[in-house]
């Protein structure tokens, strides 16, 4: 399989989508899209990992709320494959500030808040790379073959 098919992001499925019941649907949307699941499990966010995860982000103000909401249910954590998926990703996620993220989008879809947004995306490949390193165990990604992309990716992309 060509490396690029194997590009990978890092989604987490933020507590406000648990207690709103819309795991199901935000994982939906990037089957639908064709994409490959690799790595999925559900984990409590600890001080060590938050403070990794939110580094750029830790002098503003409102990191605490954001530390606090993150830590508030466990989150659900996956790893997702596909070409260039990094951005694929990122316009299915539209923008942080959820109410004014284009319809259509995850967070235009389902959010309101610039916290409270259902999901973090990675935002560049090597962000990515970093961050499924950060929540993922080598054994806990998984290689197997999608019979479905023959029908996703035309011949020269595969
Ligand atoms: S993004 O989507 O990660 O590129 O967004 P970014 O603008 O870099 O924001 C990083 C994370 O900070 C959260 N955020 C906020 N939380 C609370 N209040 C305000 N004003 C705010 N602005 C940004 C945003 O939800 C991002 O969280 P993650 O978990 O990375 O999506």
């Amino acid at each position: 399989m060509p490396e690029g098919l194997k590009e990978r992001t890092l989604i987490l499925i933020k507590p406000d989508a648990i207690q709103r019941g819309l795991m199901g649907q935000i994982m939906q949307r990037f089957e639908q899209k064709g994409l490959k699941l690799v790595g999925c499990k559900m984990m409590t966010l600890d001080e060590a990992v938050l403070r990794e995860h939110y580094a750029h982000i830790a002098d503003k103000p409102f990191f605490g709320g954001l530390a606090r909401f993150m830590q508030s249910t466990p989150v659900v954590v996956m790893c997702w494959e596909g070409l260039e998926v990094v951005d694929a990703v990122r316009k299915l996620t539209g923008i942080t500030k959820a109410r004014e993220a284009e319809a259509g989008s995850i967070r235009g879809d389902f959010a309101m808040s610039q916290a409270c947004n259902v999901i973090h995306a990675s935002d560049s490949p090597e962000n990515a790379e970093l961050e499924v390193s950060r929540f993922f165990k080598e054994d806990e990604i998984f290689g197997y073959d999608k019979s479905e992309y023959t029908h996703v990716y035309a011949e020269d992309e595969r």
